[in-house]
């Protein structure tokens, strides 16, 4: 794949090296969220149908990404918390029992389980990460499957650490907790899009993912997933489209007791967002052209020779074999000088993020080889 730029409005003067903060809308994106907005000015313009045919299309599209057929699995929910939510007011955990995540996970996927646990008397168990620079990655994962034991009723991780990209053997995880009965639950939103994720293999019992990072998509609008463990549940709120036959609006008055079939029932009132839902269904169908391995791969071109020299540098970079190309933390030897590297990215306009003691780096397919050389111009 050669550089997609010209698809997005990046102006030539910044160097965005920030896709894991908020992925910038490509031109395709931006007009189908504008033609969304418009539709709303003339609202004889948005039928019945429009309430649900365009999130049918989108929830396909999700599902294709995950390897699955199953898109009525999938739910719109607004934000990362609202759907980690719903599967905490589902799930079983008893006193005694333990909640396992990693440290420094994103806040919303420790602050669920923190309150679950506290009103259930479960222990929240912290896998720490190893002070070891050498094998980082592989310990962690290690440390994570060792953590898992016949109390353990959840394991909420995701599948790269947002901080530094660490990434986790999941289908392992998925074998472990699920041999002693609990559930994985799967915050996506730092690698779905970007790296491929096969429900089929991975099997988590839920997958949340904002939307507006690697999926390319709008704020306020995220998908999750949701597997067999939740098709009985309660949802948050009781919102009229999500119960069965509610594409007929003249039968609305004749309340409905049954929901909609599987994951339907989580989705969030208003879901048919007439903006972000072309937005995110412009945003998929793009990545299913780009492909997630094309994304890895034209990062990974990208990146391997500035990390060769930063880590000459006596920089270091987890393996590759515990991270993706598209979001890696460097971390620093002790003669270097963290704000003075920031005032140079400051001043070159080269837009990265600082997550706990890693700069966190996340290139996409917009990104250049220039791009990288502005980047590794600021270690000398
Ligand atoms: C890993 C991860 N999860 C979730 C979110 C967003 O969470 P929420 O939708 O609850 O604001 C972020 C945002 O940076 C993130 O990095």
């Amino acid at each position: 794949m050669l550089s997609q730029k010209d698809k997005f409005s990046l102006p030539d003067d910044v160097t965005y090296l920030n896709c894991a903060y908020m992925s910038p809308l490509s031109k395709t994106v931006e007009a189908a969220g504008i033609e969304g907005l418009r539709r709303k000015s003339q609202p004889f313009r948005v039928m019945p149908e429009h309430f649900f045919e365009e999130t049918e299309k989108l929830k396909k599209l999700y599902a294709r990404l995950l390897h699955t057929d199953a898109a009525q699995r999938i739910a719109v929910v607004p934000s990362v918390s609202y759907g980690l939510a719903a599967a905490a007011k589902n799930a079983r955990v008893e006193r005694g029992d333990n909640i396992v995540v990693l440290e420094e996970q994103f806040p919303s996927n420790i602050y669920t389980w923190q309150r679950l646990a506290e009103e259930k008397g479960a222990e929240m168990r912290f896998v720490s990460a190893p002070q070891e620079a050498k094998g980082r990655g592989k310990i962690w994962n290690e440390k994570l499957l060792q953590a898992i034991d016949k109390r353990t009723a959840i394991v909420a991780v995701p599948h790269v650490h947002w901080a530094d990209g660490t990434r986790y053997d999941l289908a392992a995880v998925s074998e472990k907790v699920h041999a002693r009965g609990g559930l994985l639950i799967v915050d996506g939103t730092q690698s779905v899009g970007a790296l491929d994720f096969d429900v089929s293999k991975i099997k988590p019992d839920a997958l949340i993912c904002g939307g507006y990072k690697w999926l390319m998509g709008g704020y306020s609008f995220g998908l999750a997933y949701y597997g067999a463990a939740f098709d009985a549940g309660v949802p948050l709120e009781e919102n009229w489209m999500n119960r069965l036959h509610s594409e007929n609006f003249r039968e609305l008055v004749n309340y409905q007791p049954a929901y909609k079939s599987l994951a339907n029932r989580y989705a969030v009132g208003e879901q048919s967002h007439f903006i972000n839902t072309p937005m995110a269904i412009a945003g998929l169908q793009q990545i299913h052209e780009w492909t997630t391995q094309g994304i890895q791969d034209y990062c990974g071109k990208l990146i391997a020779e500035p990390l060769k020299l930063l880590q000459e540098k006596g920089c270091t970079v987890e393996n590759e074999k515990y991270r993706g190309n598209h979001l890696f933390g460097i971390r620093l030897p002790k003669n270097m000088n963290s704000d003075k590297l920031q005032a140079r990215f400051a001043e070159r306009k080269i837009v990265v993020s600082l997550r706990g003691n890693a700069i966190r780096v996340s290139p996409h397919v917009y990104n250049t080889a220039d791009d990288f050389a502005k980047l590794t111009a600021c270690f000398e």
